[in-house]
């Protein structure tokens, strides 16, 4: 990797271009137009299999990995997320459809959500999605209540609550007590919710799920968690007889957005989570459960980058300086949302020094509309130069809005020195399309 790059797929050529997967990055803007999101596939791939081989290595079949979503759906995402042998995590219809508009096999997949409707429960029965991960007691009424009309018997996990602060921003912040996910084991409302669940005749309760956090860095909360979901499991097999079969531990594994942030060693954290795990069944006498975990983030982040062209650039003398771009929270929203960190180069200037700062702003009428403060940037930036925003893959595209009625910009996947388009440029039809 070259020293000033915060991730190996990010280089850069001797015209003084960025490059992207070994792809010329000014060269793709020229030719797809800006804004643009690029996701590299191979590095998707890469991700994949790192998690894979991680579970695989200590613990064998009795694993899976799980991606979750939300971080990027669309219908190629779930094409290789089939092709590399991973469980998904869904949370809507809208993901269970475009899953299995590709043929996902949805027994392989975890509904989530803290309220799915009637409706999204019967859409997720009749697509055979395999475990529905239960938030609460109504949700698990309801599902009773639809399998015995189908009769049929559901799998599901229970979302527990563990109670941790796993110290992430408050927004992502979901292993609390107070959180509006799950059932807490604190309040006894996650014994309770057990004995209901084995109380009903169409329900099959696999297991646990769980999920404290996102952006972690270290194996602490991981351990932490497990620690208390496997004491709740032999607690649970003590006072009820029932043995959980699956622990899902969540998402969360970081992602370096950052030069200064670490880089986050997936397989350390989930050997010492796994040896925390082995440990504590054997001491408190239950049987290893099959360990899921689902990261979002982590498996496409650090394989996006959005191209921006720069449009109008503001010097306001002795205050700030504004590069606005022909995006922004339409395509990005976390900054305005989180003061989320971003990393922004000048791709068609990589060679010149950045010795001016700016923020980096969108168009839409409304002045959070930012992506970035302060980024460095070349003297000489100018309307027509390219601007890339790194690790833009995971909730970037999930979470961009028609806002101002500005068209979603397109994805084009890059692999083995191809490109080819995967979602297609909105256009101004589409934004009209379900107008009366
Ligand atoms: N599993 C569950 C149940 C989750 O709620 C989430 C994320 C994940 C897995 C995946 O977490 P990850 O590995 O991606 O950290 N929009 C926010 C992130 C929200 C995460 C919500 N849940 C952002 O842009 O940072």
């Amino acid at each position: 990797m070259e020293e000033r790059f915060i991730c190996e797929n990010i280089t850069s050529n001797n015209e003084g271009h960025l490059c992207f997967a070994g792809q010329d990055v000014v060269k793709l803007a020229e030719k797809y137009g800006t804004p643009l999101y690029l996701l590299d596939e191979d590095r998707i791939r890469e991700r994949c299999r790192t998690f894979n081989s991680a579970i695989l290595d200590c613990l064998g079949e009795n694993a899976a990995i799980a991606y979750a979503s939300k971080a990027s759906s669309f219908k190629e995402i779930y094409r290789i997320m089939k092709s590399e042998n991973m469980y998904v995590d869904v949370v809507s219809c809208g993901e269970i459809y475009t899953a299995a508009q590709t043929g996902f096999p949805l027994e392989n997949a975890l509904f989530h959500s803290n309220n799915k409707t009637d409706d999204d429960i019967s859409f997720a029965m009749d697509n055979n999605v395999g475990y529905f991960v239960v938030d609460n007691e109504e949700e698990l009424f309801a599902i009773q209540k639809e399998a015995l009309n189908r009769k049929t018997v559901q799998k599901v996990l229970l979302r527990i609550t563990p109670g941790i602060d796993s110290h992430t921003f408050a927004a992502v912040s979901t292993g609390k007590v107070n959180s509006k996910f799950g059932s807490a084991i604190e309040t006894g409302q996650a014994k309770r919710i057990t004995e209901t669940a084995l109380s009903q005749k169409n329900i099959k309760l696999s297991g646990y799920h769980c999920h404290v956090g996102s952006q972690l860095f270290d194996a602490d909360v991981f351990t932490r968690t497990s620690a208390i979901m496997i004491k709740f499991i032999a607690e649970i097999k003590k006072s009820l007889g029932y043995e959980a079969e699956i622990l899902d531990l969540g998402g969360g594994f970081g992602v370096k957005y950052l030069f200064e942030q670490p880089t986050v060693d997936i397989k350390s954290i989930i050997l010492s989570t796994v040896d925390v795990i082995k440990r504590l069944c054997k001491s408190e006498n239950i049987r290893l459960p099959k360990i899921i975990f689902e990261p979002g983030r982590a498996i496409v982040a650090d394989a996006g980058m959005t191209v921006y062209t720069v449009g109008t650039v503001k010097r306001i003398p002795n205050f700030i300086n504004f590069v606005s771009v022909d995006g922004g929270m339409t395509d990005n929203v976390r900054y305005a949302m989180y003061k989320a960190e971003y990393t922004l180069l000048t791709a068609n200037k990589m060679n010149e020094p950045c010795n001016m700062k700016a923020n980096i702003v969108g168009r839409c009428c409304e002045s959070g509309d930012i992506i970035q403060k302060n980024v460095p940037v070349p003297e000489s930036i100018q309307r027509g130069d390219i601007i890339a925003c790194l690790t833009t893959g995971a909730y970037n595209y999930s979470m961009a809005s028609n806002y101002n009625r500005i068209p979603r910009p397109p994805i084009v996947m890059l692999k083995g020195g191809d490109n080819r388009i995967s979602v297609k440029r909105e256009t101004l039809f589409d934004i009209c399309a379900l107008d009366i």
